[in-house]
């Protein structure tokens, strides 16, 4: 989603990004420099120097914004949230419930999938966490698209006919009976947890509860280094979470 550009990112090169607020007069970024910020916008795709260093300037992609993320809870980054998107089919207009908000990354990358006329309705327990991720959202510029509510999901979905209902929970096979009511059939099912226990609590679960289709999966990303011996990156961004899909069925 293209939204008003309140913000730009600006690389360095060795891949370093800065998220840098437009329209606020001169200001100090930490380990940049001193810059205007008046008119950076219209800098996008260009280059610009600070104090002798050269930075590429940039509209803030999905990406940047998730990474750069106030975060208060730990965050589903992008190399999972775009996976989770995408295998719950959310497309433009879809509804779609997420348990808990955490951070609110998730809901961004859920956000954008169904943005502009899409819904993310976004269950959190703990008030703290709500501010962080409502603060978040809006600041990605996702704030008419996502709505929040400070309730345990455990004790009731309040929508009905969603496309999907993702979770980021502790015990997330105690939500199983309210996401089966809140999903239209055939909807979508995910859930994300940072354990085999968990996910394994979690597959059964599902399976007693009749989803179909029921499957795990853990991505592992490696970058590539490309120089004149080009090879994969030494470090790798290995376990995150493992991710658990499913399909609601009205009967078995
Ligand atoms: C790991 S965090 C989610 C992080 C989030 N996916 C992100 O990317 O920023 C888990 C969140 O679930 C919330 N939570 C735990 N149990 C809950 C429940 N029963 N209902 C709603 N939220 C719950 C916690 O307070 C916490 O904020």
């Amino acid at each position: 989603m293209s939204f008003a550009m309140r913000e730009v990112v600006l690389l360095n090169a060795r891949g370093k990004k800065w998220r840098i607020p437009v329209g606020e007069g001169l200001r100090t970024v930490r380990g940049v420099g001193q810059l205007k910020t008046d008119g950076l916008e219209r800098l996008v795709g260009h280059s610009l120097e600070v104090g002798g260093r050269t930075y590429a300037v940039l509209e803030p992609s999905v990406r940047d914004q998730i990474e750069t993320i106030h975060r208060k809870a730990q965050i589903i980054g992008p190399k999972d949230g775009a996976y989770l998107a995408f295998h719950t089919d959310l497309g433009a207009g879809d509804t779609v419930v997420e348990g808990g908000a955490g951070s609110g990354a998730l809901t961004i990358a859920l956000a954008h999938a169904v943005a502009p006329t899409g819904r993310v309705v976004s269950y959190e327990i703990r008030p703290d966490f709500l501010d962080v991720a409502r603060a978040n959202v809006e600041e990605a510029g996702y704030g008419d698209v996502a709505q929040f509510r400070e309730k345990d999901i455990t004790q009731g979905i309040e929508e009905r006919d969603v496309q999907a209902v993702v979770l980021d929970l502790p015990e997330p096979w105690t939500a199983l009976q309210v996401a089966k009511r809140a999903l239209q059939p055939s909807g979508h099912f995910a859930s994300y947890s940072p354990t085999v226990e968990q996910m394994r609590e979690t597959v059964l679960a599902l399976r007693e509860e009749a989803f179909a289709e029921v499957w795990s999966v853990e991505l592992l990303e490696r970058r590539m280094e490309v120089g004149r011996g080009s090879r994969p990156a030494f470090q790798m961004l290995g376990h995150t979470g493992y991710m658990t899909f499913a399909r609601r069925m009205v009967s078995a």
